[in-house]
């Protein structure tokens, strides 16, 4: 009997909701084309570590509608361990893999990008809450943090509305106000914070005096959304883990919503509360939008790699799933597009 062709799987970064629906449909669709289909545990990490197990009908059967990934994730790079490189193609190679399809944000696909041009014979799907990978219009998983957001919203307006205070909520979303934008653009909130806008000294008192205002015609509440990342007067807000080596700049964000809450309402007077969506909005059930899309990718990854087209990642563009060169993903990400930020500060105040 013939030999199947293996296809190896692996997610990588933070997780999302959408995941298991890619890998779902990513090994469904490659077994039916002759495939044997690996999953490599935790990211990277698995050809490391020699942690992999067959993926086939029966374990990928039941996943469509379950967060986080049936695979593991960690945010290990293989360039920042020694011989990392090379311990991962020693891994692939024994695994006897013909290719791989990577599910990652900017982080592991930038690294995707660098094992292709060492060789490595891979294909990426973009996922990430944070939606800030180039060359697609969205990411696996960034609708359904939307969908989550978009309800605490509405849920602080009518508490909010009830205790006359302004509530604060702040979202993820590292270096771009994806999240925060659309989130506070479904909501109707009165101020949409997002790193792509540094909060400087002016900004913020033209944000205290427009909750003034808003209390001056005599609407007593006000809905405000940050986004983590968002630089507060020249400082971003996190703090080290306690595993981030020395020499590194990795930072746990998360904060501003305190701080920021502090400096409203020191400044305005107005009663302030601040809640944060932490990690509440990367788990649970993916929205059917999330499901579809990595349904889509999962698909489309493995019609490329059946081509050999190595070195693409998937990706939408209107509504046409394509495919775009890894090397143009890589170290750079999409912030907000200030036009889609331009109609939700209509509504601002
Ligand atoms: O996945 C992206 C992201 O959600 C960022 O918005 C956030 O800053 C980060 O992950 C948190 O990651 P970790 O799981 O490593 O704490």
């Amino acid at each position: 009997m013939e030999e199947r062709r293996r296809l190896g799987i692996l997610t990588g970064g933070g997780d999302c909701p959408g995941l298991n629906a890619a890998i779902r449909a990513t090994a469904k669709s490659a077994i039916q084309m002759g495939y044997a289909v690996i999953g490599i545990r935790n990211g990277w990490k698995g050809f490391i570590d020699d942690e992999n197990e067959i993926l086939d009908g029966a374990n990928t059967s039941g996943i469509i509608d379950k967060g986080g990934t049936i695979l593991g994730t960690s945010r290990m790079s293989p360039f920042r361990i020694e011989n990392g490189p090379q311990r991962v193609f020693d891994g692939f190679n024994k695994l006897e893999l013909e290719a791989l399809v990577v599910l990652g944000g900017e982080g592991t696909l930038s690294v995707t990008s660098k094992l292709f041009k060492m060789g490595l014979p891979v294909v990426g799907i973009p996922k990430t809450i944070d939606n800030d990978v180039k060359e697609t219009d969205f990411t696996i998983g960034f609708q359904t943090a939307v969908q989550i957001a978009t309800e605490a919203l509405d849920r602080l307006r009518t508490t909010a509305e009830s205790h006359n205070r302004v509530m604060l909520l702040e979202v993820m979303g590292r270096k771009a106000g994806w999240i925060a934008t659309y989130a506070g653009m479904a909501n109707g909130a009165d101020a949409i914070l997002i790193p792509e806008i540094p909060l400087d000294k002016e900004r913020i008192e033209e944000l205290c005096l427009m909750l003034k205002e808003r209390e001056r015609r005599g609407t007593n509440f006000s809905i405000v959304v940050v986004a983590e990342g968002t630089e507060l007067e020249g400082k971003i807000i996190g703090r080290r883990s306690p595993n981030t080596p020395e020499n590194e700049k990795i930072y746990r964000l998360g904060g501003i919503g305190n701080v920021l809450g502090e400096i409203i309402e020191k400044r305005t007077g107005l009663e302030t509360r601040v809640s944060s969506l932490d990690y509440i909005q990367r788990g649970g059930v993916p929205v059917a939008y999330d499901r579809t899309l990595a349904t889509a990718f999962g698909v489309k990854a493995s019609e490329l790699i059946k081509e050999k087209k190595y070195g693409e990642m998937t990706a939408l563009k209107g509504n046409r799933i394509t495919s775009v060169a890894l090397e143009k993903v890589a170290d750079g990400i999409k912030t907000v597009n200030l036009n889609v930020y331009r109609v939700a500060k209509i509504f601002f105040g």
